[in-house]
């Protein structure tokens, strides 16, 4: 969608990036870590200083174990790098892993990549969880399940109750719980992100995926890391040494600094996403756009069944062609998609005047 978004000179709503820039304190922390020669590999499972930033900072918002900067913390070049490890280290041949769709689109070929079968259950329809089949879809060859909080694409996040029921599920199993946390600093409405890292229950099973490229606003850095506990970690680390090795250097040295002079950062992510979710919900209101729930990530979900029965690709191209606004149709994140379902995802993570841009016309339809 993108690339149509260019080619028909679009406003583009569809790749989930931001249009503005990384704070620029952390701008300047980068160029100096660049001047002062921080230019060689880092260790293979990243800087001292930004795996104690950021261990602190997880301890300090409460977690199942004492996460230790040592052994439960790798820095990888991106939340996709470590979700390949993660795959490549405990999916072997014929191992099941469960999916619920709509799901990102990485997930599904990282694991055939590492022989496994991706098992792709739909949420309820109201996209609630959909526990009875999730009963029925664990076999003796599951060996994880993957889940996605806050959510791409629908926005929703897994509440505390979602956590305890897929602990109670997973009593006495062996199969692991990865959580894709990457938007974990955009949830709004005094809403809590729920780690699976909080859930006592699951502290031996739990890994947790989470992104600096989402949560500084700079996805074209590349940085990310891994957490789980030690003789999860030293496992994916086995895989991530032949990998990458290591992850850029300056933007970790750059990411630590920041990080100790900005304690509060991560607060600021959730406030700037929600005032730009509120901005960009109460122009669609005036249209005859339908707005589902957003209660995290930049992702506004819209059902446009008032306004066209095209199925969804149809819509989403006719839009970006005809209308210059680009998202993405929802159907792109299922194995099996509802071709009755009517609903595009737009990313809200823009300048307002790009978002006033695209309300304007949207509005007009
Ligand atoms: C749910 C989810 N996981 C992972 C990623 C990839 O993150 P990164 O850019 O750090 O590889 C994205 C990026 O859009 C995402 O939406």
């Amino acid at each position: 969608m993108s690339a149509l978004a260019t080619k028909h000179n679009a406003i583009n709503l569809s790749q989930g990036f931001p249009e503005f820039n990384p704070p620029p304190g952390l701008i300047d922390k980068v160029n100096e870590s660049l001047l002062g020669g921080k230019n060689q590999y880092s260790p293979m499972a990243g800087q001292m200083s930004l795996r104690e930033v950021i261990a602190e900072r997880q301890n300090s918002w409460g977690r199942s174990f004492a996460i230790n900067p040592e052994t439960d913390i790798t820095i990888v070049p991106g939340a996709t790098a470590g979700l390949f490890a993660v795959f490549q280290a405990f999916v072997q041949r014929g191992d099941e892993v469960i999916l619920f769709d709509p799901s990102y689109d990485s997930y599904a070929p990282s694991i055939v990549l590492a022989g496994g079968i991706p098992v792709r259950i739909p949420l309820n329809q109201d996209f609630s969880m959909p526990w009875e089949l999730l009963k029925s879809s664990i076999t003796k060859r599951t060996a994880m399940i993957v889940v996605n909080t806050p959510h791409n694409p629908l926005g929703l996040i897994f509440s505390r109750s979602d956590w305890s029921m897929l602990a109670s599920l997973l009593q006495n199993t062996e199969i692991l719980v990865l959580s894709d946390e990457v938007y974990e600093h955009m949830v709004f409405d005094q809403k809590d992100h729920v780690s699976v890292l909080q859930i006592p229950e699951l502290h031996n099973q739990a890994i947790a995926i989470s992104s600096f490229g989402k949560t500084f606003h700079a996805t074209g850095w590349k940085l990310g890391y891994v957490t789980a506990k030690a003789e999860l970690s030293a496992e994916i680390r086995k895989v991530y040494q032949f990998l990458a090795f290591a992850a850029n250097t300056p933007m970790q040295f750059a990411a630590a600094e920041f990080l100790l002079e900005n304690p509060e950062y991560e607060t600021s992510v959730s406030e700037i996403m929600q005032s730009k979710r509120n901005f960009f919900a109460d122009g669609l209101s005036q249209s005859r756009f339908q707005l589902l729930p957003c209660e995290g990530a930049y992702f506004q979900i819209v059902d446009y069944s008032s306004i066209s029965d095209k199925r969804d690709s149809d819509f989403a191209e006719w839009l970006t062609i005809e209308h210059k606004v680009a998202g993405i149709p929802v159907s792109a994140f299922y194995q099996n998609p509802n071709p009755n379902q009517r609903l595009l995802r737009f990313c809200f993570a823009k300048n307002n005047d790009t978002l006033q841009k695209s309300l304007d016309v949207l509005c007009r339809l």
